[in-house]
């Protein structure tokens, strides 16, 4: 196990976005997925944003290649084994999240540290499934996460402080700041973010308006610097959508039923930016 390596798990939007942050940090990173197009796709979209970084002169030219070199794609779980830290951003669902964390649990050194990424799900039942539930812990990046600074960190059950501390030492080195919360469903950000959003997509269903006048009125009304229904194509309406089921089950409370529409568009694979098509339609798909 080297103290300088990382491995993330999942290569999707966050996944090469925690990765790439990780490198620039100075880690070694191993990046993983099930699906090599996303490994080749999310290492494509980490060159393409160190080189905006470098063009806008927000990064040297020169560091670009050595940040890029300490990245390595990984087809392999077990290399794992490796990493002082794991950072799992796959899909947002409990099953396929424990069946990671179970694997994860036998390649990996009782030491090592097991995050997720996960946008709502209980850190306290992923740990459960590990041997090592102390050194199981939440590490919630916000998306573009090269862009964000916060990291909402979770403290499940059983997670010991000295994870936690390892864990806000690691964010701090990637330029974040992190923030505690405790584990509940969707934490502080999604709890308060998504039932906003769920909202504007029952406004849209019912009639009430237009999705550009829905998402006008909250960024030139409230500030806002995107609409909720723009912010949801962001995120991808199957996460929307499986957050929203989260709090739904989590607190049994019917103020989070997931609006039928954000279902119906799931079910016809319009996710959003990811899939080129969500609330809005998207005519480049993000590399
Ligand atoms: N999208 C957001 O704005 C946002 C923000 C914060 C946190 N998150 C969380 O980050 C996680 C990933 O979200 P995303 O937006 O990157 O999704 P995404 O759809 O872009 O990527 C998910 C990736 O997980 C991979 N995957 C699926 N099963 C896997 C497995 N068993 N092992 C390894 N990889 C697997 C998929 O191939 C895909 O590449 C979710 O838990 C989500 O809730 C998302």
């Amino acid at each position: 196990m080297k103290k300088d390596t990382i491995m993330v798990i999942g290569a999707g939007q966050m996944g090469s976005g925690i990765a790439q942050v990780s490198a620039q940090a100075g880690y070694n990173v191993y990046m993983y997925d099930v699906s090599p197009e996303q490994i080749e796709k999310g290492m494509k979209r980490i060159s393409g944003q160190l080189f905006r970084q470098a063009e806008k002169g927000k990064l040297p030219h020169e560091d670009v290649k050595q940040i890029y070199q300490r990245l390595s794609p990984s087809a392999a779980l077990d290399e794992a084994r490796e990493a002082f830290l794991i950072i799992e951003a796959a899909v947002e669902q409990m099953d396929v999240k424990k069946d990671i964390f179970t694997r994860l649990d036998e390649v990996t050194e009782d030491s090592a540290i097991l995050a997720s990424n996960t946008s709502s799900l209980s850190i306290t039942e992923l740990a459960a499934v590990t041997k090592k539930p102390q050194n199981v812990i939440g590490m919630h990046f916000m998306n573009p996460v090269p862009v964000m600074q916060l990291v909402e960190v979770i403290r499940g059950l059983e997670t010991s402080g000295e994870t936690y501390e390892t864990v806000v030492a690691a964010a701090e080195r990637m330029n974040k700041v992190p923030i505690e919360v405790r584990d509940f469903p969707g934490f502080i950000s999604n709890r308060i973010l998504m039932p906003m959003i769920n909202e504007a997509v029952f406004a849209l269903y019912e009639g009430i308006a237009e999705k550009e006048s829905i998402d006008g009125i909250m960024k030139l009304g409230m500030n806002h610097p995107m609409g909720p229904l723009a912010l949801a194509d962001l995120i991808g309406l199957d996460t929307c959508l499986y957050i929203m089921e989260t709090l739904h089950e989590g607190f049994g409370d019917d103020k989070y039923r997931p609006c039928p529409l954000l279902k119906q568009y799931v079910s016809a694979g319009r996710l959003g930016k990811k899939t080129g098509r969500g609330f809005y339609t998207y005519e480049k798909q993000p590399t």
